[in-house]
């Protein structure tokens, strides 16, 4: 049996930290569904099909890596992929309460799905989707913590010419 899992976000954008996540659950898993899905907390910068086009050019190099977007609820889409699992990164206790209460919710709604955490690597510990838009939006550099079409976008966004 395939072991497929869903890699669920917002994705706006994705990071570097991102990308850590899929490379190593990759060594778990045979595949690892890259899916936007919609946060009713967030309000996003990029559209779907903007964030869909940062993450297709950033997971090329991932051949066992792709990438979607579903808007519904979490384990119908595991459901409808032929998923088992929901992978996760988890950086700092400030993650936690929320992955705990979303995998709780998870689990509630379907039992056979398994969330699956994997601990942020050291390096991207601080590195957040919104931090990065942050400090991109007032000019800083930011070009080491997301890929190459991330950063440019980023610029183009917030009408830089760097
Ligand atoms: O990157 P994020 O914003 O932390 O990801 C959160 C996300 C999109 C995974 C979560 O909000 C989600 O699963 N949304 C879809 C609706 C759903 O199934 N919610 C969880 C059960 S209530």
């Amino acid at each position: 049996m395939e072991r497929i899992a869903i890699y669920p976000g917002s994705f706006d954008p994705v990071t570097n930290g991102h990308l850590d996540i899929v490379e190593r659950g990759l060594k778990i898993f045979d595949k690892i569904i890259v899916t936007i899905l919609h946060n009713p907390a967030k309000t996003t910068l990029f559209n779907v099909s903007e964030r869909l086009e940062m993450l297709r050019t950033s997971i090329e190099k991932f051949p066992n890596a792709e990438i979607d977007s579903f808007n519904g609820l979490l384990v119908d889409y595991v459901v409808q992929r032929k998923a088992h699992a929901i992978l996760r990164g988890m950086r700092a206790v400030s993650d936690f309460e929320f992955e705990f209460q979303m995998a709780l919710m998870n689990r509630r709604l379907n039992r056979e799905i398994q969330t699956v955490f994997l601990m942020t690597g050291l390096r991207w510990i601080f590195t957040s989707s919104s931090i990065i838009k942050e400090a991109s939006r007032f000019g800083g550099d930011i070009s080491d913590m997301v890929p190459p079409i991330v950063h440019q976008k980023l610029n183009e966004k917030f009408g830089f010419t760097r």
